[in-house]
């Protein structure tokens, strides 16, 4: 399959697509399948590359994993987990950020774990110390060889506390994977509160974990000594719907996103009106389209949940170039993942970066070297340009911007896109996009 993609724009997208399963989820519930002793059924799998990357990583290490990419169902048998080779597992190198979270799985079924070098998208430096810190304070023994990292519990696994400096994602995660088999109680406080982490404690308590979690954050974890296989079905993915809401307002077009489900997607959907996009929720999933006039502008930050989600704020700077007005966009999570708007700055868009904090309140990055806040000012007309894109969200707003703007693009490096965009090409066309 070619790595570029011609886009004439300045059409609306219109019609019906379906959005699957969470890809923020979905890798993690495939890792989490490795501490039961018997099968798992995962339902609403999307067929995206990290989901391969997840199956190859449990093929290594024995794991039986069958994925039906018409049903979305995908089965992971573990009964003849084994020791996987520490020269193929390198292979993954740089391939997701994922395998990091094998590690409190594979030492609780093989007593130890051995993980490539991560990757993911370049949108800050993204480094793994939270992971690290939560693992060796459990007891594992983590040495830095050429091919990875490789891991070790001599003294097994036991319960801890634990306070994240910020509610990290994958932090929570790791600490979750570890804990259910750990000896004895462990409790978390500042945990990261995702809907795909509330569907992650869903699983792992399917499988025999004893997990609760407070109002305020905290989280609490009786380690018990086995673990079974679970039926589930992911929610589906909050990202690409916004991703395809942004879409419609930047192209003012009418589209319909079948699994779309309104429960995860609040404060998108408020956010959404606010610039004057409409939508219909309906039992099959929500309608978003632009209705005409002039779209406002607004003044958001990004944050962790239930704020507005660092994953959309790409797509809907995109939208907010053809509001009337100026914008402010505060990224507090990421400190660089305004990379993107080079390109948009190319096609035409008034897009100025600062350094300070532009939102209610200081972030992390205060004081700090990043442009992490955004002013954008609209509307402005896309023309067509040739772009590279930088990383699975500022490429699907590459397309996006392409969408709108007047004329023929060329879009560089789109592969990077199906990491998390099922069959972005097949939807497009849907839509009445015209690509080649
Ligand atoms: N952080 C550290 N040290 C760590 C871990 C994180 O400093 O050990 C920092 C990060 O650098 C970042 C912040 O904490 O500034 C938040 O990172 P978090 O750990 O929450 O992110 P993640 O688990 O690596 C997941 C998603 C991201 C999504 C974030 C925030 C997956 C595979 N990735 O990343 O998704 O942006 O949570 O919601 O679940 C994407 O899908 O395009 C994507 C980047």
């Amino acid at each position: 399959m070619t790595d570029s993609i011609r886009v004439t724009g300045g059409a609306p997208l219109r019609g019906e697509i379906r959005v699957r399963g969470a890809k923020n989820f979905v890798s993690k519930a495939m890792v989490a399948a490795l501490l039961g002793s018997s099968a798992s059924t995962l339902r609403n799998v999307p067929d995206i590359r990290d989901v391969g990357v997840v199956s190859s990583l449990l093929r290594l290490h024995g794991a039986d994993v069958n994925y039906d990419v018409e049903s979305g169902e995908l089965t992971i048998d573990t009964t003849n987990l084994a020791k996987a080779d520490a020269a193929q597992i390198a292979e993954h190198a740089g391939s997701s950020r994922i395998p990091i979270l094998l590690c409190g799985p594979l030492l609780h079924r093989l007593g130890e774990a051995v993980i490539p070098d991560l990757g993911g998208c370049r949108i800050g430096d993204r480094p793994i110390d939270f992971h690290l810190d939560i693992l060796k304070k459990f007891g594992a023994v983590v040495t830095e060889h050429p091919d990875g990292l490789h891991l070790s519990a001599p003294n097994g696994l036991h319960g801890i506390r634990h306070t994240l400096n910020y509610p990290s994602v994958g932090a929570t995660e790791q600490l979750l994977l570890t804990a259910v088999m750990a000896q004895g109680i462990t409790r978390l406080e500042n945990a990261a509160v995702e809907p795909e982490i509330k569907d992650l404690i869903d699983v792992l308590q399917k499988m025999g974990a004893i997990i609760s979690v407070d109002t305020d954050r905290s989280v609490t974890i009786e380690g018990v000594g086995r673990m079974h296989g679970y039926d589930h079905t992911s929610l589906a993915d909050r990202i690409e719907v916004g991703s395809w809401a942004s879409a419609a307002l930047a192209t003012s077009g009418d589209i319909m996103v079948l699994g779309a489900q309104q429960r995860h997607m609040g404060t998108f959907l408020n956010v959404f009106r606010k610039v004057g996009g409409e939508f219909d929720v309906v039992p099959q999933g929500i309608r978003f389209y632009h209705p005409g006039g002039r779209l406002k502008p607004i003044a958001i930050q990004t944050d962790v949940h239930p704020g507005f989600m660092t994953d959309w704020q790409q797509p809907l700077v995109v939208a907010l170039t053809q509001a009337t007005g100026l914008s402010i966009v505060h990224e507090t999570v990421y400190e660089n993942r305004f990379g993107f708007t080079d390109a948009l700055r190319a096609m035409g868009a008034q897009v100025q970066l600062f350094h300070e904090c532009l939102g209610d309140a200081q972030c992390r990055f205060s004081q700090r070297n990043f442009k992490h806040s955004a002013v954008i000012s609209g509307p402005t007309p896309l023309k067509a340009a040739e772009i590279t894109v930088p990383d699975l969200r500022g490429g699907f707003s590459h397309l996006i911007a392409a969408l709108a703007a007047e004329g023929t693009s060329t879009v560089h490096g789109i592969g990077i896109i199906d990491r998390g965009y099922e069959d972005f090409r097949g939807k497009l066309a849907a839509l009445g996009a015209e690509v080649e």
